[in-house]
């Protein structure tokens, strides 16, 4: 049973025990809640006593759960999911869910944190290009499909087009890839493309500006700050229209690994909410 919870919403064990705590915690603050609010009204308990607690507590669940959502770190999953149960008791249609596409090949940190921000799209396909990333198994443990690829088939053929097209992927998120992107899939997903460099383009950026090298030349040109940019992809490396920038100091004792740790950050913090935005804007402009 668990097993099938933590496929259907798409999260890992610790997440699906903090989600199932919000549940019992806000159900028994509901609970609480609603019988001190029945004393406060001078009603025999009878039917109406029954049928009055029972619109309270239908109104104080949802408040419940989110205030309790709130410290668990679940708050995105459940204005969603209220957000969903709101839309069938509406009779409100779901609009279809846009399908994202993350390309990675690292440790994953980034894919992780924007699975786990529980988008409002469907996160339908993982590309990766090294078979020991740990990226692999974040997708594995969040039941998401992936995409192997080899240079040749990268560069050479445009069959991954057709599986692309065949996880109908609409929208395409590069977290930590670091091939350049072909002609070809820029020309398939234009201005649908985005990628986040780990240093305040348009410095710092271009063939070989990747990963460590970023920080030590970012240390040893004795920059005083550095950050973040989310930037749309074009055929150069690094270059596309600039979406979000964010900024962080850099100390005197600063190393190029305590400056990842900031950049890191930097963007788990910014890149979930970024990556919304980006869409949205896509389906304006539809
Ligand atoms: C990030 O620093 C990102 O800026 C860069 O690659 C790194 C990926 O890190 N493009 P992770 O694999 O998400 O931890």
């Amino acid at each position: 049973m668990f097993e099938k919870l933590k496929q259907r919403w798409r999260v890992n064990a610790l997440n699906l025990l903090l989600i199932i705590c919000t549940f019992a915690v806000g159900g028994s603050l509901c609970g609480y809640a609603g019988r001190r609010i029945m004393n406060l009204f001078d009603i025999e308990k009878g039917v109406l006593w029954v049928i009055l607690y029972i619109i309270l507590i239908t109104i104080l669940w949802p408040l419940c759960v989110l205030i309790i959502s709130i410290p668990l770190g679940q708050f995105g999953f459940f204005k969603r999911y209220l957000m969903k149960i709101w839309g069938r008791i509406s009779g409100k249609k779901e609009g279809k869910k846009i399908n994202v596409a993350i390309f990675a090949s690292g440790a994953g940190s980034n894919a992780q944190k924007i699975i786990l921000s529980n988008p409002s799209y469907n996160i339908a396909l993982i590309v990766c290009n090294k078979p020991e990333a740990g990226v692999l198994k974040i997708a594995a443990e969040h039941h998401i499909p992936t995409l192997l690829i080899e240079k040749e088939r990268f560069f050479k053929e445009d069959t991954y087009l057709e599986i692309l097209k065949g996880h109908k992927i609409d929208f395409i998120v590069l977290a930590g890839f670091l091939w350049k992107i072909p002609a070809k899939l820029i020309g398939a997903y234009p201005n649908k493309i985005i990628n986040i460099h780990p240093a305040l383009l348009p410095n710092y950026g271009g063939k070989g500006m990747y990963g460590s090298r970023v920080h030590e030349a970012v240390i040893a040109a004795k920059e005083k700050e550095s950050g973040i940019s989310i930037h749309y992809v074009d055929e150069l490396y690094d270059h596309g229209n600039i979406i979000f920038q964010a900024k962080c100091e850099i100390c005197e004792d600063d190393t190029a690994d305590t400056l990842a740790q900031k950049i890191h950050a930097l963007e788990h913090q910014h890149f979930p909410e970024t990556i919304e935005q980006a869409i949205q804007q896509m389906q304006k402009q539809r």
